[in-house]
């Protein structure tokens, strides 16, 4: 390919370090994609021959079918890398025209292409993934509405709030995930063809031609930033990153709450491992796994961004690292995004005991605290009138609701009647009505305001899947 100016061959060490196709051939639909554009391109401007640029678009559609057929380009093939690859087996195909291919193009913004259109595809392909776990958290929410469960701060039990609110609050923020996913999308949705190297090109190219055929929105309007942007790159890491410590944050709650200790929760068989020794043991395999990503894919995200912040403009060789730490993330962001969707989905919790961990620790005291103020108290006063009571009950081993009538009164006047009827934790759910508050009702209502989205959100990735690629990248189309 550019042995032209060479003595001898490199050594192998050197060639196995630096080549990079056993990692990129995965993104060999890309490369052929964008190639058939860059070919008829330059068939409509006559930088090549017209037979030629047609030769070309059918050999490539010909390799890209035979290679879906065979799952991709073989890996004992000796390339240097995926482009070098491609065409290397369209000359080998078609002869002569096949080396016509290259002109007008090098690999700096031939790669870019490649990999902004493989970050589109698989930012779509991830939404669609946050989008079926998000579909999971609001039919959950909608039938947990009722479940009063234990509501943690500091891994203390503080005040009851229901389930449905608590998988409410995931949907919030793997709804925002989405939105991260979707911008990582329109950062990548920028086409470089046409920098070549470095500097632009004197023939007569049309970029607009070849960005529109290839679904890009944009064309790059700097030919050096063209070819060393990655900030793509850095924009679809930093959303996985997110993403994956959303996972992994919940991930932890399941593990704790399905601890025997606890038994709030338990994973369905097919989504929980057994221990080799101990046959009783049931283990939170998945939950545990998705925790452990998330600190390999925060690193990766970091790792990509320390390794681009030394690249002097434009391209280096540097940035072909660019596919590892994005293809690894890929697999792993995807694998427990779908490992943790079904581990929720056949969760089965354990409503009685959620509502007896929900009472422990006095966690309805705020009740008669608000009681109080209702009557005037100011609430520093009615604080420290409960926490004599709460002191009172821990005295004796008894629950607040256990106290005599008399306790309540000795602490403050107003404490008579009915006011420990206040403590029960249905009661105490029921009155959270606040926008954004914890009350069933609430909670109904939020759930089907989540499915009002996400039916918008769904319809809106689908679209985007349909314009934004090119028919034969569709998520659909595409290989597995
Ligand atoms: N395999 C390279 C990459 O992934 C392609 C571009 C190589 N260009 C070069 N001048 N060495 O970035």
């Amino acid at each position: 390919m550019w042995g032209g100016r060479f003595d001898k061959p490199p050594a192998d060490v050197a060639r196995a370090f630096t080549r990079s196709f056993p990692v990129d051939r995965r993104m060999y639909r890309e490369d052929i994609v964008a190639s058939r554009a860059h070919a008829a391109m330059l068939g409509r401007q006559e930088i090549i021959p017209v037979g030629s640029a047609n030769a070309l678009v059918d050999a490539l559609d010909a390799l890209l079918t035979d290679l879906d057929q065979t799952g991709g380009p073989p890996l004992t093939a000796d390339d240097e890398d995926v482009h070098s690859y491609v065409e290397r087996e369209l000359t080998a195909r078609i002869g002569d025209d096949g080396r016509r291919l290259h002109v007008a193009r090098s690999r700096n913004d031939q790669v870019a292409t490649d990999f902004r259109l493989y970050c589109k595809g698989f930012c779509l392909r991830l939404a669609t993934a946050v989008l079926d776990l998000l579909g999971v958290l609001a039919q959950r929410a909608d039938e947990e509405a009722e479940t009063v469960a234990p509501g943690f701060t500091h891994l203390q039990v503080a005040q009851p709030v229901t389930l449905g609110h608590y998988f409410l609050a995931l949907f919030e923020m793997h709804r925002r995930d989405v939105d991260n996913i979707l911008y990582a999308y329109t950062v990548s949705d920028v086409c470089p063809l046409g920098a070549g190297a470095l500097a632009g090109l004197a023939f007569d190219i049309d970029r607009d031609y070849v960005a529109e055929e290839l679904c890009f929105s944009q064309v790059a309007r700097n030919s050096l930033d063209a070819v060393s942007d990655r900030d793509f790159v850095s924009a679809v890491l930093q959303a996985c990153a997110t993403l994956s410590g959303h996972l992994s944050r919940w991930a932890e709650d399941l593990v704790i709450w399905a601890s025997p200790g606890f038994g709030l929760v338990r994973f369905d068989d097919a989504f929980a491992t057994g221990s080799s020794m101990l046959p009783q043991k049931l283990n939170p395999d998945v939950a545990e796994l998705t925790r452990a990503k998330a600190g390999a894919i925060a690193g990766a995200a970091v790792g990509w961004q320390a390794t681009l912040k030394g690249v002097p403009l434009s391209y280096a060789l540097d940035m072909q690292e660019d596919k590892r730490s994005l293809f690894r993330v890929e697999d792993d962001v995807v694998a427990a995004l779908r490992a943790l969707t079904g581990a929720l989905r056949t969760l089965t919790v354990n409503r009685e005991r959620m509502a007896e961990v929900a009472s422990l620790g006095h966690s309805t005291a705020i009740e008669i605290a608000d009681y109080l103020t209702e009557r005037g108290v100011p609430f520093r006063d009615a604080h420290a009138a409960v926490g004599r009571l709460v002191r009172l009950a821990e005295d004796r081993g008894v629950e607040l609701a256990d106290l005599e009538e008399a306790d309540f009164v000795e602490a403050d006047e107003r404490l008579s009647g009915d006011v420990r009827d206040r403590l029960e934790l249905q009661r105490a759910v029921a009155r959270r009505t606040s926008l954004g508050g914890t009350a069933p009702a609430r909670v109904r209502e939020e759930a089907a305001r989540a499915n009002r989205w996400l039916r918008w959100q769904r319809d809106h990735v689908q679209d985007l899947t349909g314009r934004g690629l090119p028919l034969a990248l569709r998520p659909s189309a595409s290989a597995p």
